[in-house]
């Protein structure tokens, strides 16, 4: 099957280079072409360039071919959204609600709110349930824009329940048209081990890793080390554990506290750190020496009003910075990339360029996944969308709360709702 896309208005984040990252400076510049054309050729971007040198030549195939004219439309890679917890039993709005009220979210957490709250729910729910709300879920986002997600476990907390919620992402993989990476997530202690410390280490170490590891359940380790949560030493044991046996660490570090698991990422290589609302000039310096992605969740520093992340300082000082949803029923409930771009420029002082970058090819570096996915380049895998008729790509992080985008193509396919009904 070939597509040619003809009559672009602007195709947005070119890199004929195949950058695996954007960085400081560099992240404020996106290379565009102006009345372009792209084409592909089964699930793979073959070519693109500016419509005056489209070659006759194209349109001779003996392979099917479909013709699109994006005249007045933008074309760009699709999002994609690097920390998710997308599988999950309900909604948390009665959380919210007492968080208007007063609570806070630490308050809730640590008295069986939370997490330990979403955990209960999903261990009841069966597994069948929790693959056609999660599958509605990668629609959902789909339709806004996001062609691969990363998405974890943690709500389990249990040895079978994790491996349940493991099991659904797997099958995710089978049956959507996204690029899907899993993590386990070493999430919270359960209740009945807050002062058995050792012995949830030794479940989750001795057995859920082992099982998981045979079964090739999940591509990273992930622990969320912060105040009331793991602490740096157990995180290095789980990651450490987890690296043993063949998966890439990530970690949830600095969202309540400096919690030192910056550091404890670098140390173990992780492909990313992710939230960093308490970064100091430390964290800043050991990240410049890394090949750890630093990943900014505007979503859940918005909904629970977060001290925010220093992003601007952070790119200022030559790093890199990704941005991702981190959607979830208790600190993001949405997964709207969109809206994401739009709270990088209004709450972190982002450019709109500089948000591009955050939420294709550096959130593709924060899952590994940056050299076939996040920008357009010829070989990379043809996950795009196209507009609607927009005015300039800045009215995408401007135009807050609407979707603007009109066809979704994924893996060189054009994508319906149909595509997702199993
Ligand atoms: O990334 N920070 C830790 N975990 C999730 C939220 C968990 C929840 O409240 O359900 C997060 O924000
Ligand atoms: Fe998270």
């Amino acid at each position: 099957m070939r597509l040619i896309l003809q009559n672009i208005k602007e195709l947005v984040q070119v890199d004929p280079k195949s950058r695996l990252w954007v960085a400081g400076k560099s992240m404020a510049e996106v290379q565009t072409l102006k009345n372009a054309f792209l084409i592909i050729q089964d699930e793979q971007i073959k070519d693109y360039g500016l419509m005056e040198n489209l070659s006759q030549a194209e349109y001779e195939t003996d392979d099917v071919m479909m013709e699109i004219d994006c005249s007045g439309k933008m074309v760009f890679p699709s999002y994609c959204d690097s920390h998710t917890h997308l599988v999950f039993a309900a909604t948390r709005e009665h959380e919210f609600v007492d968080r208007l009220k007063g609570l806070t979210y630490e308050e809730m957490a640590l008295n069986g709110g939370g997490i330990l709250n979403s955990a209960i729910l999903l261990q009841e729910m069966a597994e069948d349930d929790l693959f056609d709300q999660a599958m509605g879920r990668l629609e959902e986002i789909a339709m806004l824009g996001t062609g691969a997600v990363e998405i974890k476990s943690g709500y389990g907390l249990t040895t079978e329940s994790e491996l349940k919620m493991l099991r659904v992402i797997r099958r995710m993989k089978q049956h959507s048209p996204l690029m899907i990476k899993s993590t386990f997530l070493a999430h919270a202690f359960p209740l009945k081990y807050r002062n058995k410390r050792k012995e949830y280490m030794s479940l989750l170490i001795d057995e859920m890793l082992p099982l998981i590891a045979a079964d090739e359940l999940a591509d990273y380790v992930d622990v969320f080390c912060d105040r009331g949560f793991f602490t740096m030493e157990e995180t290095e044991h789980i990651l450490k554990a987890g690296i043993r046996l063949g998966m890439l660490g990530k970690v949830h570090a600095n969202e309540l506290a400096n919690s030192g698991g910056v550091q404890v990422g670098i140390k173990y290589n992780t492909v990313s750190v992710d939230h960093l609302e308490y970064v100091e000039d430390e964290e800043i310096s050991a990240l410049l020496g890394s090949e750890t992605m630093p990943t900014v969740l505007p979503g859940a520093a918005f909904f629970l009003d977060l001290k925010l992340a220093p992003v601007r300082r952070m790119i200022d000082a030559g790093l890199p910075i990704a941005l991702a949803s981190d959607y979830n029923p208790g600190t993001s409930p949405s997964g709207n990339m969109n809206f994401i771009q739009t709270l990088g420029c209004l709450k972190y002082g982002m450019t709109p360029e500089e948000t591009i970058h955050a939420t294709t090819i550096n959130s593709a570096y924060a899952m590994g996944i940056s050299k076939s996915y996040g920008s357009i380049a010829r070989g990379k895998v043809a996950n795009l969308f196209i507009t609607k008729e927009i005015s300039s790509y800045a009215v995408i992080p401007y135009s807050f709360g609407t979707n603007l985008i009109e066809t979704i193509i994924l893996n060189g396919e054009i994508q319906g709702v149909a595509d997702f009904e199993l």
